[in-house]
């Protein structure tokens, strides 16, 4: 199963190192939410389910009392306890489908980037039973086909960029990994058993990116590992391949160039009465 390569070490530092960073926009629109179903009350207690190394986890420790990250992953688990910076921040191994946790005793269940690879009417089912009354839940990720743009280069980086798409759906053809990425999660809104709920989609959010952050991006993507493991040599011959083609189109500017990719978030929010 392809999230059992969350678990290996060497694609947990990967994924740290060049999964493209934390949206400040998607945290300030998830806080801004609890904030306002809970009318400015002190919050207590947030989880973030499928945390990983806790990128989306720590961000949310100025905000709550207590936060518990949460991943099936123990490598991940470890890469987060190393990053800790908050001492109101704790992790834990633990499945999204049982959440360790009482009912109605959570302000905030959050999972980013993460509840595609979750059974999604167990977790959805989960994170409502722990939730206090008008505590929130949400749950994002971005759409997986990235737009770049430089100069009067763009179209030409953007054909290579779809063609690193196509390649990686061949692993993907009934696309049981990327269905709800490609819905921007209307499976997961559906699946969430409250009246009070909203669907955000189409969340534009752009990076500055240079080649090697790009091609290090690609690398992330859970799509590519799975290449590696079917085929080492051709994954790592098509990555060269890929920087190759994208710096003859850049010449000599390819070391220099800040890229814009154009990313497409979505988020699910819900609260519960
Ligand atoms: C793409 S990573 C996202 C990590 C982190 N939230 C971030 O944005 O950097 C997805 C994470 O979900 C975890 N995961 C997958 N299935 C899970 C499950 N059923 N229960 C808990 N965690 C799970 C994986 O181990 C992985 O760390």
């Amino acid at each position: 199963m392809a999230v059992q390569l969350f678990k290996k070490t060497a694609f947990s530092s990967v994924y740290q190192k060049y999964m493209i960073p934390v949206s400040n926009e998607i945290m300030n629109l998830v806080l801004s939410y609890v904030k306002d179903k809970t009318n400015g009350q002190p919050l207590e207690m947030a989880v973030d389910v499928g945390c990983g190394a806790g990128r989306y986890t720590l961000p949310l420790a100025p905000h709550f009392k207590k936060v518990l990250g949460i991943d099936l992953s123990e490598s991940q688990i470890n890469l987060a306890k190393q990053n800790t910076l908050a001492n109101n921040v704790s992790y834990m191994v633990a499945p999204a489908e049982k959440l360790p946790l009482e009912d109605a005793s959570v302000d905030l269940v959050t999972a980013a980037v993460a509840a595609h690879w979750f059974t999604v009417d167990k977790f959805a089912h989960e994170a409502v039973r722990v939730l206090k009354s008008k505590g929130c839940f949400a749950a994002h990720a971005f759409y997986p086909a990235t737009e770049l743009e430089y100069k009067d280069l763009s179209h030409d980086l953007n054909v290579v960029m779809s063609e690193v798409w196509d390649t990686f759906f061949q692993y993907d053809v009934n696309r049981k990994i990327l269905g709800h990425p490609f819905c921007q999660y209307k499976t997961i809104y559906e699946a969430i058993p409250l009246q009070d709920k909203e669907w955000i989609t189409d969340i534009p959010i752009k990076y500055e990116m240079s080649i090697p952050e790009i091609i290090g991006f690609i690398q992330s993507m859970v799509m590519f590992q799975i290449f590696l493991e079917k085929d080492m040599k051709g994954a790592e011959q098509f990555l060269i391949q890929i920087d190759r083609r994208f710096r003859e189109i850049l010449g000599e500017e390819a070391d220099s160039a800040r890229l814009t990719a154009h990313f497409k978030h979505y988020c699910v929010l819900a609260c519960k009465h």
